[in-house]
């Protein structure tokens, strides 16, 4: 009983700091999310922030879905962010990526494809 209890305060306490920008999502619990969610902040964001942001702060999009310096929009538009760089389209107007660069595209929609 006593176990159960110091899980239950240990869950409470890991809900109680979790991360509040994504609340809305609530997949805290959620590997393949959580491994996604690592690889964009530690290795996707910073391509993005050089290459796309300055468009893609999400102003060209009514709800504000094409701001991919948001988590919740990097995932759901993973597999769009990834054809467009591959082929060249984006980033608009500027040189095709490296292709170190695109590989981090990626690799990031098979983290996103590999959340349940
Ligand atoms: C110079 C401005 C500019 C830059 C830089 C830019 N984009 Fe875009 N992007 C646009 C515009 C404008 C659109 C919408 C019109 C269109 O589809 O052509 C767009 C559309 C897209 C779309 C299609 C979905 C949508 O939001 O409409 C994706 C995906 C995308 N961009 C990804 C990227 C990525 C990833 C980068 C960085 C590698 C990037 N873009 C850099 C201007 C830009």
């Amino acid at each position: 009983m006593k176990k159960i209890t110091f899980l239950f305060v240990v869950s409470l306490f890991s809900f109680a700091c979790s991360n509040s920008s994504d609340d809305e999502i609530m997949r805290d619990d959620n590997e393949a999310y959580k491994a996604a969610e690592t690889f964009y902040n530690n290795t996707l964001k910073s391509v993005i922030t050089t290459n796309c942001i300055s468009c893609h702060a999400g102003y060209h999009s009514k709800d504000n879905s094409s701001n991919y310096g948001n988590l919740t929009n990097a995932i759901n538009n993973a597999s769009g962010m990834y054809n467009q760089v591959n082929s060249g389209n984006m980033p608009l107007d500027g040189d095709k990526l490296s292709q170190d660069d695109i590989d981090k595209f990626e690799d990031f929609m098979d983290l996103v494809n590999a959340i349940p």
